[in-house]
């Protein structure tokens, strides 16, 4: 049987995806008692990106389930003098259970993972960063229910959060509205695919319209560092504020996977009231979350 990898939300069925953010859940509520169900288990993770969130929550993750974590930096690796992935990911696979990769382009991981003979997990690409939508789902589950019918408003860049909240909204069944500027638009081939469940404008109050969710992401995306200044001046109106949030339907959340700038993409005061703001939330259900995803690849 060939390995199951998680490159995109779309290596899983929606079942699974759900039944995977349920056992996060679960595994939430018993937070403090100790389960050692990956003792001798070995988890590799690559970081061509830098990260806060990911890497604490899969090592801490990995930690809580007995298991172990190995950080692994192009600085200090032969990947950073050149190996090839392909040949990375032959020999990883003869040493650990399970590989985590966050790099640039998508492509890479994907002839990673052609390469590898454990799961790998994307954990950030250029055009995806399905982890962070297991924790984003858990999350509105958790504070409103099944999101299954209601509306999501994206607002912003056309980025890697945006594509991975496009194929969510196949997955999880609900209606995605996009706001941003022309250029700055998601892949056409990703919009093609899940015409049905998306729409696209330029307009960030018709997007939220009585939207259930409202989310964003930074405007200058890792790597993109040289366009910042050119970006804030293009997404100015593009900022998520309380303003914008009156539009949106009364019990509406608000969710950014972080880092967040404050007074670029969402003002300062709306990242920090709790009235509508469920970040903090989100980023410890990376933990969860990815502890239920670990336990599913290797069929715990
Ligand atoms: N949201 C997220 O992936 O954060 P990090 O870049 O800190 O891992
Ligand atoms: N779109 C952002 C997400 C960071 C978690 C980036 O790729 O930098």
């Amino acid at each position: 049987m060939s390995v199951q990898h998680f490159l995109t939300l779309s290596d899983l069925s929606g079942d699974t995806l759900k039944s995977i953010i349920d056992n996060a859940i679960h595994l939430k509520q018993k937070t403090g008692t100790s389960t050692m169900s990956m003792q001798g288990k070995v988890l590799g993770m690559i970081f061509e990106k830098s990260s806060t969130r990911t890497r604490v929550s899969f090592e801490a993750g990995m930690a809580q389930l007995g298991g172990h974590s190995i950080f692994l930096s192009p600085t200090d690796t032969q990947l950073g003098r050149g190996e090839p992935v392909e040949d990375t990911a032959r020999v990883l696979s003869r040493m650990v259970d399970l590989i985590m990769v966050r790099t640039f382009a998508h492509e890479r991981i994907e002839i990673f993972a052609r390469h590898a003979s454990v799961p790998v997990i994307n954990a950030l690409t250029d055009d995806y960063h399905p982890c962070q939508l297991l924790a984003d789902m858990q999350t509105y589950k958790e504070h409103r229910g099944d999101i299954a019918g209601k509306t999501v408003a994206w607002i912003g860049d056309g980025n890697n959060m945006c594509q991975s909240y496009i194929k969510a909204a196949a997955q999880f069944d609900f209606e995605l509205r996009i706001a941003c500027p022309d250029d700055y638009r998601p892949r056409a081939n990703v919009i093609k695919a899940h015409s049905s469940r998306i729409s696209i404008s330029d307009n960030p109050q018709q997007a939220v319209k009585n939207a259930d969710l409202v989310v964003t992401d930074t405007w200058a995306s890792m790597g993109q560092e040289a366009e910042k200044a050119k970006r804030e001046k293009i997404f100015a109106a593009y900022q998520v504020n309380h303003e914008l949030m009156a539009e949106a339907a009364n019990d509406a959340l608000f969710m950014h996977c972080l880092p967040a700038y404050r007074g670029l993409e969402v003002s300062a005061e709306l990242l920090d009231d709790p009235n509508y703001s469920v970040v903090w939330d989100e980023a410890e259900n990376r933990l969860h979350a990815q502890k239920a995803l670990m336990l599913h690849l290797l069929d715990f």
